[in-house]
């Protein structure tokens, strides 16, 4: 197409022109015209419309679910109203509205969150989920005394330490689990262990969230819940930091574009579908089994897999002993 006509013609369609094609509420194929027509660049020239449409309708749970009342009400209000400092402290509804607005319907959903202190956060989750299976706390410590009472009809709680294993299998035995959230101890090699002992419980499309990341960058001795944190700040290295060990996790989503077929840090990663950091907490999405299925066949070894390899090795170097179960999600 000749330039002149083109930029002519982008600027009259302008630059947000977007035809949307939408079936049963899901968007399922958008087609950006201004940006094909005014640039010149078939964004889409490898891949013709049908594979396009079928990576994009793998998305989970965007499905409106018709079961799904009309006036559920904010999840920043349902934070908001517990007290919990998710909101007046850390800000995390910003995330957690649109992090968990898919699952709110979902029936049958299954959450745990280590660290049930007052019952707050369990509130918030009983109050945000419609028909959950299990809502449940890990309680452990004095400082979650009085969470039993703060109970309700969709809520349970376990008394557990997420640094023993016992606690991890005990939670694998419950499982598997569409979302888990870690707001136990902060302590950074706890919060390792967790994310490595639990990962393979994680339902297919389910989250698994780390909140409370700072203590990661806290002086080297400073205190939280009688743990003393080891060889934390800026540059603590991945044995004592799982803010450097997710960086590391995160390298293992180019392993299909890389042909690096033994690219993995955890057990488990080759599901891991994305990683989205916040302010102060993370989250792991894993691939629906359809994004499984679909995902990028290995290929372009441009990449040094010796390189690779040798990365491997030091990368593995700083993982926590986890003992192998016989049951998860996959
Ligand atoms: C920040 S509070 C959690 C607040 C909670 N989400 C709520 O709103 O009720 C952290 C909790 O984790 C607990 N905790 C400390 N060490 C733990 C461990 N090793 N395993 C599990 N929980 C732990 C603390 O005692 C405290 O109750």
């Amino acid at each position: 197409m000749d330039a002149k006509l083109s930029f002519f013609l982008g600027f009259l369609l302008g630059t947000t022109v977007t035809l949307t094609i939408v079936k049963s509420g899901a968007v399922i194929w958008t087609l950006d015209v201004s940006y094909r027509i005014g640039e010149q660049v078939d964004v889409h020239a490898k891949q013709s419309p049908s594979q396009e449409l079928s990576f994009r309708s793998q998305e989970p749970c965007k499905q409106k679910n018709p079961a799904c009342p009309d006036n559920l009400g904010s999840i920043t209000k349902a934070i908001n109203s517990s007290g919990s400092d998710k909101l007046w402290f850390h800000h995390y509804e910003r995330y957690y509205e649109r992090w968990l607005q898919d699952f709110r319907c979902k029936r049958g959903l299954k959450l745990v969150e280590i660290g049930a202190q007052h019952g707050r956060s369990l509130k918030v989750w009983s109050d945000i989920f419609v028909s959950p299976k299990t809502i449940l706390g890990v309680a452990y410590g004095k400082s979650a005394q009085d969470v039993e009472k703060a109970l309700g009809p969709k809520t349970s709680v376990m008394w557990g330490d997420q640094s023993k294993n016992t606690t991890m299998q005990e939670l694998i035995k419950r499982g598997p689990w569409d979302i888990i959230i870690d707001d136990g101890s902060h302590y950074p090699p706890h919060m390792t262990f967790s994310l490595f002992s639990l990962w393979r419980s994680v339902n297919p499309g389910g989250l698994y969230i780390i909140e409370d990341l700072e203590t990661n960058y806290w002086e080297h001795g400073t205190k939280l819940y009688g743990y003393v944190m080891q060889h934390t700040g800026i540059n603590a290295t991945a044995q004592y930091s799982v803010v450097r060990k997710i960086e590391q996790i995160t390298q293992v989503l180019m392993r299909y574009h890389l042909g690096a077929e033994n690219l993995s840090v955890m057990p488990g990663d080759d599901r891991l579908c994305s990683v989205e950091w916040g302010m102060n907490l993370v989250k792991l999405r894993k691939c629906t089994e359809a994004e499984y299925e679909t995902h990028p066949r290995y290929k372009r070894k441009k990449a040094s897999l010796n390189v690779i390899n040798e990365w491997l090795i030091k990368a593995k170097s700083t993982n926590p002993f986890v003992a192998k179960s016989s049951k998860g999600a996959s």
